[in-house]
């Protein structure tokens, strides 16, 4: 991919000093020169800093950051083209997660609409906005597998599903690296973290994780991998270690999976911090033999924690680090600089961009994220009811735009209140206020025809170093829950969440659930959409929401035990626990639309193949036929699983392998088909190698991943 750059950057590296090289390894803030930028500016003239990253703390998704500003950036990065010895240009690195100045649905969300076209195109508006205040590379993708919503940072992801993982991979590195990094619209994406940072035991932030290699190459690589054939520029080491073997001094995780194996050819940075991590982990014994571990590791680009720009020039004196592997870390670092035209254009250019068209697009995204969970005929509303608004969600802005939201403003943030406010016509709204002592809601709840409580959590219990040991809803909104369904009225909860809750406790005394989740600067009007038939809901969840906390992990792609306790999918559920049924309260795949689809015909075009066949690019097609039998014009995401009955190493009961998302008009009957392929049907044993072998394949369409539709396909 870099080929064409190489023989340029080992020219600019001929003529670069050691000290040289290890600049461009290095990657600062600016935070601790805000006020000595003289000081800063020297470094630069110096070379000895190869990128700067525009926050200010580690963790910049919850920690409020200075405001980005592209002067100041252009006028370091001239210091840098035209004061240095060689003149390369830094890179500007910020975390430009989901959204910047327009926020739109965290990952976790987005991940729900399964619609990849929509995201992509998000993710472009995300660059241009990005770009417009000279920011040319972002830590995002995240594309962390996760089985425990107790983990703060689930919602940066796509949930507990590779097949999603990899989709959505695509479609963000699509929107934000644009055909060619070059693009003028074009920003360089990072996948992170890297890897098997989302199995943090216990759902701790940053703890340990204990993944046997093929589980790594079948639930954990296959988003990285289909991230590194989507052309990623740039991939980030994780925090954590498996098994004992700290991700970001791995040779085998960072250079002998990541390069060999998955091919990947742009640059490896750190963590923020973590390769002197790996000192306060015990893999080290000081800031330099970290240096040494993580540089040989695989590490190209040291996030600031100045392990490299410290410590590598002795450490290539006493022959600890060789000077090739230096150059090498350096050639990846400048292709990547050139393939994105940084020499030609290092400067950011202040473009003016459409924000309404961006903020529209956020709107769309977020209503096909939501999830309704529930609905018992209540939803949608009339936009002339009389509405009795409560829960402490209900005027709140901040949350609502979800964690990692670094430049999208809370105060351009419309309340939940003042959408539906704007959205009746001749309805009213009555609110709740509970201040102190004072607490009307029973009075307001007598005056209305409907009853809806804004619930959920704060932004800050989500994100890095933001954890929950218990995902039930908090105590106070159980009692409001259970306060207003004693009056007698229909009751709608919409949730503000960043994590699948547990929701068995209130859920029967709610007549409708609206998981609107932190869906960013549009959620208030995108759930009022919703709520009031603008908008057929038609997100379905991309993680499994369990009945109690204690239900974790709950995940639809488990294996079988042998035993007769599949509880996920209703096989003698009171098995797994003698004191709770253990069937998730809403499944893999689940999400509820205003209008009804029935499934029929699922065909299949051969009952056999060949393995060899196959292998050679035969496909099998498995069509069926889906009708809208209700009242609303609606979108459906149309879901494919297998099953692979036997195998060599156990297979999931159900693995998603193919969906696409419909638009059925009322009285009307689509037919989806799918293509199966070689790549579809197989698995990496711990080696990483791929197989598929013959047997039963069980073939699995439906509306999600409880469906029974079910056809066969045997390989020979
Ligand atoms: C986070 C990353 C983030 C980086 C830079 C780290 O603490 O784990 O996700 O990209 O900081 O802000």
């Amino acid at each position: 991919m870099y080929k064409e750059y190489r023989s340029k950057a080992r020219q600019i590296i001929s003529k670069m000093t050691l000290k040289e090289k290890i600049g461009q390894l290095n990657q600062i803030t600016i935070t601790p020169y805000s006020n000595d930028m003289d000081k800063l500016k020297q470094l630069i003239k110096n070379g000895d800093i190869g990128s700067l990253i525009l926050a200010s703390s580690a963790t910049a998704g919850n920690d409020p950051q200075g405001h980005v500003n592209i002067d100041v950036y252009n006028e370091l990065q001239k210091i840098a083209v035209e004061k240095s010895r060689l003149g390369i240009p830094m890179i500007f690195g910020r975390d430009v997660i989901h959204g910047h100045r327009t926020v739109y649905p965290l990952p976790l969300a987005s991940a729900a609409a399964f619609n990849d076209k929509l995201l992509e195109k998000c993710y472009r508006n995300i660059a241009v906005e990005a770009l417009a205040d000279g920011i040319r590379w972002t830590f995002s993708p995240m594309l962390d597998l996760c089985r425990d919503p107790r983990w703060g940072r689930i919602v940066e992801g796509p949930g507990e599903d590779p097949y999603v993982g990899a989709s959505m991979a695509r479609a963000c590195i699509r929107g934000f690296q644009g055909d060619n990094i070059s693009d003028p619209d074009s920003i360089v994406a990072c996948a992170k973290h890297y890897i098997g940072y989302g199995a943090a035991e216990g759902g701790k932030d940053y703890f340990h994780s204990e993944i046997g290699d093929a589980t790594l190459y079948n639930y954990f690589v296959p988003a990285f991998r289909a991230a590194v054939n989507e052309g990623i520029a740039t991939v980030m080491s994780s925090f954590n270690d498996i098994s004992g073997t700290p991700v970001t001094g791995s040779r085998k995780y960072l250079t002998d999976i990541l390069r060999e194996q998955l091919g990947f050819e742009g640059f490896v940075v750190s963590d923020w911090g973590a390769v002197a991590q790996l000192q306060h982990m015990g893999l080290a014994q000081s800031k330099k033999e970290c240096a040494q571990i993580a540089l040989n590791a695989g590490v190209d680009l040291d996030m600031c924690d100045y392990c490299y720009i410290d410590n590598l020039e002795s450490l290539v004196e006493e022959g600890k680090v060789s000077v090739d592997t230096i150059d090498l870390a350096v050639e990846r670092i400048l292709c990547v600089k050139l393939a994105m035209g940084l020499f030609e254009h290092p400067y950011g250019d202040k473009k003016e961009y459409n924000k309404l068209e961006h903020l529209n697009d956020a709107r769309e995204l977020a209503g096909e994220s939501m999830v309704l969970l529930k609905n018992n005929g209540v939803l949608p509303l009339n936009k002339n009811s009389k509405i009795a608004l409560a829960g402490p969600f209900m005027k709140e802005r901040r949350s609502l735009l979800g964690t990692w939201t670094l430049d999208g403003l809370e105060e351009e943030t419309t309340s939940f209140y003042e959408a539906i406010v704007e959205a009746l016509t001749y309805g009213e709204v009555f609110c709740q206020e509970m201040s102190g002592l004072f607490d009307n809601s029973v009075y307001i709840a007598s005056k209305a025809d409907v009853i809806v409580l804004a619930l959920g959590e704060s932004h800050l219990t989500t994100g890095e170093r933001n954890s929950v040991s218990d995902i039930s809803l908090s105590k106070s909104q159980i009692e409001l829950i259970n306060k207003m369904h004693t009056l007698g009225k229909k009751v709608v909860g919409v949730f503000f969440c960043g994590r699948p809750l547990a929701l068995e406790e209130v859920e029967g005394k709610l007549d409708a659930i609206l998981y609107a989740w932190h869906c960013g600067s549009e959620t208030a009007h995108a759930a009022c959409d919703i709520l009031f038939g603008d908008t057929v809901p038609s997100g379905k969840t991309t993680v499994t929401f369990p009945r109690k906390p204690t239900h974790i992990p709950l995940y639809y792609n488990t294996t079988s035990s042998g035993q007769p306790v599949n509880g996920y999918y209703g096989e003698n559920p009171e098995m797994n626990y003698t004191d709770s049924l253990a069937t998730p309260l809403y499944p893999f795949g689940y999400g509820l639309s205003y209008t009804t689809f029935e499934y029929s015909d699922l065909t299949i075009d051969k009952q056999s193949l060949s393995l060899n066949a196959l292998k050679q690019g035969e496909k099998i097609i498995v069509s069926i036929n889906v009708s809208n039998t209700g009242n609303f014009d609606a979108k459906e995401t149309v879901q494919l699983y297998i099953k692979d009955k036997f195998a060599s190493l156990l297979r999931p009961l159900r693995e998603l392998k193919a969906y696409k998302k419909v638009f059925i008009n009322r009285n009307d009957t689509v037919k989806v088909d799918f293509e199966l392929s070689y790549d579809d049907l197989g698995f990496y044993n711990e080696k990483g190698e791929y197989t598929v072998e013959s047997g039963e394949f069980e073939i699995y369409v439906g509306e999600n991943c409880l469906t029974k539709n079910k056809t066969n396909v045997n390989l020979l």
